[in-house]
């Protein structure tokens, strides 16, 4: 009992590496350096040449940046982190094992294992999260002219160079959601930053405001973009106008005539049905005297 006891003493002692990261993610941006940090308490001075440190990439356990022996071990390093990574050599003797990484990419987002050993080891894990600002929203509007209203109107919101993606919002005027008939799609390109488009479409009224927001989560950074569609019934074009104004009066000179035509034509079928008419009383009217007749004839 006593000599278990004193075993665990002696792991508590040793454990007292105490190594530590941050414990939040650690928010880069995309392009730039960044610092992870990663501090341990040495009980005391030491000889560097005891001393490893390891960065490994938490899930595949690959290699980011090792020192061991009293210098940097890169032969195993992860192709993607080549000339990117370095420690601070001049301070790993009071405990500061960060890792300066370099130019970063969307790629190196995820979780980061720090490995420290001086006669004992312990290690602990970071998150980095990446991000990048999206450019401001630009808006455009299609049909661009000739708008009338009750015609069905699109507007595309484009931002471009953003990571993560976008949260993309449309508001009216008055700053009501817009949820409904709204496309939006959000393509990654080869280094992994986001094109954002979003499609609105409703029906033209006269002066309406439309905002395209634009929110990144990670950087908390709102932007919009709003559009005004003016004018609508005073921009009628002249041509459209002439050319419209022409058809009334073609179509005006037709109706006429085709009235004229229809009027003669149901004058004619009148006479044509009186005539008929006449005929049928005057058959009737026989028809009953010949009865008449007969009748007479009988009596
Ligand atoms: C890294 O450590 C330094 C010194 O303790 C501190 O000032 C800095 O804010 C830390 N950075 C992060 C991302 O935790
Ligand atoms: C480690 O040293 C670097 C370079 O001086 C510094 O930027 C960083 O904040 C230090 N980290 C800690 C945890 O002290
Ligand atoms: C550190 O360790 C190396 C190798 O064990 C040894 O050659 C060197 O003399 C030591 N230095 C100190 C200051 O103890
Ligand atoms: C790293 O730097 C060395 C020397 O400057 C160079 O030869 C090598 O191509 C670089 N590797 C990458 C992946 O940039
Ligand atoms: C609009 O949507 C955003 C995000 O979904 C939400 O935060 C906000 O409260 C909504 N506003 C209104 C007026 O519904």
């Amino acid at each position: 009992m006593a000599q278990l006891l004193a075993v665990l003493l002696a792991l508590g002692a040793v454990a007292t590496l105490n190594v530590q990261v941050p414990e939040q993610p650690v928010v880069a941006l995309f392009g730039q350096d960044v610092t992870l940090n990663c501090s341990f308490d040495p009980t005391g001075p030491f000889n560097l040449s005891d001393l490893s440190v390891f960065w490994q990439l938490t899930d595949t356990m690959r290699s980011v940046h090792g020192f061991w022996s009293g210098r940097n071990q890169l032969a195993e390093q992860a192709e993607g982190f080549a000339n990117r990574t370095s420690l601070f050599l001049s301070q790993l003797g009071s405990g500061n094992a960060s890792l300066l990484l370099r130019n970063v990419h969307i790629a190196d987002e995820g979780a980061f294992t720090c490995f420290v050993r001086l006669n004992t080891y312990s290690s602990a894990a970071l998150v980095l999260q990446v991000a990048a600002p999206y450019t401001k929203p630009h808006v455009t509007v299609t049909p661009e002219a000739n708008l009338r209203p009750g015609d069905e109107v699109s507007l595309t919101c484009v931002a471009y160079g953003g990571f993560p993606e976008a949260q993309v919002l449309w508001q009216d005027g008055d700053g009501r959601n817009l949820t409904d008939n709204v496309i939006t799609s959000q393509v990654a390109n080869e280094e992994g930053l986001f094109s954002m488009r979003s499609i609105l479409t409703v029906e033209a009224e006269p002066s309406s405001t439309y905002s395209c927001r634009l929110r990144n989560l990670v950087l908390g950074e709102e932007t919009h973009t709003s559009v005004t569609i003016i004018g609508l019934s005073s921009a009628f074009p002249p041509v459209a106008l002439w050319v419209t104004v022409g058809l009334a009066v073609c179509l005006l000179a037709l109706l006429i005539a085709l009235a004229i035509v229809c009027h003669r034509k149901i004058k004619e079928s009148c006479k044509e049905a009186d005539m008929a008419e006449e005929g049928k009383e005057l058959d009737e009217e026989s028809k009953t005297a010949m009865t008449q007749l007969k009748d007479t004839e009988k009596s």
